[in-house]
């Protein structure tokens, strides 16, 4: 059997490598041996990640500290890729916002609408003509629960996330023919920085990045999508077959508890 490195290319671009589920991804897929490209803002954290790589897997990586909400992200990581073949992309990067829509800061809703939505896809459109040409590769969106039905008070985040499953699911018939894997990988709530930075409680039995992660290598180049953890499968099967209404009533009331718990604590 292949392994990912033939089966994709050498080099493995994570973005959102600093915390919570990128990072996680960059140490299964060392242990797997790929080479890693490590993007995030926090380089402290991209150097310590970098060094464990090194140590316990003996694997190559190099930090791209870059800021994905900045118009000249792509020249910058440029410079660290360049001649490198990318053989997987993981558009892992994101934060979320909570509240009510019409007190929220619009600035950070920009903010997140390009990091969440705008830098997969233009990193998407750079990496893909290297692995058209190469025909293989493998390419994952991060979406969410919150992806399967508009959620409100996390509402701009919620349709950032629907865009990544859309983007996937849709890139994964395109790109079939090129021999080019995708996967929208959909995790609920799961203990990481996330929580902390949208300001929402993570809820009732959150999962760990690694079973995350797990979940997404298994699915990748099996199926279009994939929603990680059972229960989790199961709210969004439910979410299908119930009237959008009740769909869309049911996820505020959920979020807006959230909300409220994680506010007073
Ligand atoms: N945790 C959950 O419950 C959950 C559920 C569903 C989906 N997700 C999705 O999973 C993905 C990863 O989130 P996580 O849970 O692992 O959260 P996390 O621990 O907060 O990690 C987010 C990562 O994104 C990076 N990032 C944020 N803004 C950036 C920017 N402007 N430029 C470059 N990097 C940036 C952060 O790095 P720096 O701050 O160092 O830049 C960090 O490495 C996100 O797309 C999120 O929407 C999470």
């Amino acid at each position: 059997m292949l392994n990912l490195s033939q089966k994709y290319g050498e080099w493995a671009l994570v973005t959102g490598a600093s915390s919570g589920i990128g990072e996680e991804f960059a140490k299964q897929l060392a242990k797997l041996g790929m080479k890693l490209i490590l993007v995030a803002r926090r380089k402290y954290r991209l150097e310590a990640l970098s060094d464990y790589l090194k140590k316990e897997y003996n694997t190559e990586s190099i930090i791209a500290n870059v800021d994905l909400s900045k118009e000249n992200f792509l020249d910058e990581l440029f410079k660290c890729t360049n001649g490198k073949e990318i053989g997987i992309l993981i558009n892992n990067a994101g934060f979320g916002s909570t509240g009510e829509f019409i007190s929220c800061n619009t600035d950070k809703e920009i903010e997140m609408i390009k990091v969440n939505c705008i830098a997969p896809t233009l990193l998407t459109h750079y990496y893909l003509p290297e692995m058209i040409k190469r025909k293989k590769g493998a390419i994952i969106f991060l979406g969410s629960t919150v992806a399967f039905q508009p959620t409100p008070m996390m509402t701009t985040y919620s349709a950032t996330k629907a865009f990544n499953l859309f983007m996937g699911e849709a890139l994964w018939w395109e790109l079939k023919k090129y021999n080019i894997d995708v996967l929208a990988l959909n995790p609920g709530g799961t203990n990481t920085e996330f929580q902390r930075i949208a300001k929402i409680g993570v809820g009732p039995l959150p999962r760990e990045a690694s079973d995350v992660v797990k979940t997404a290598l298994r699915a990748l180049g099996k199926k279009p999508s994939v929603v990680d953890g059972l229960k989790n499968k199961l709210i969004t099967i439910f979410i299908k077959v119930i009237p959008r209404r009740i769909a869309v009533t049911l996820a505020g009331e959920i979020a807006y508890s959230l909300y409220i718990r994680s506010y007073k604590s």
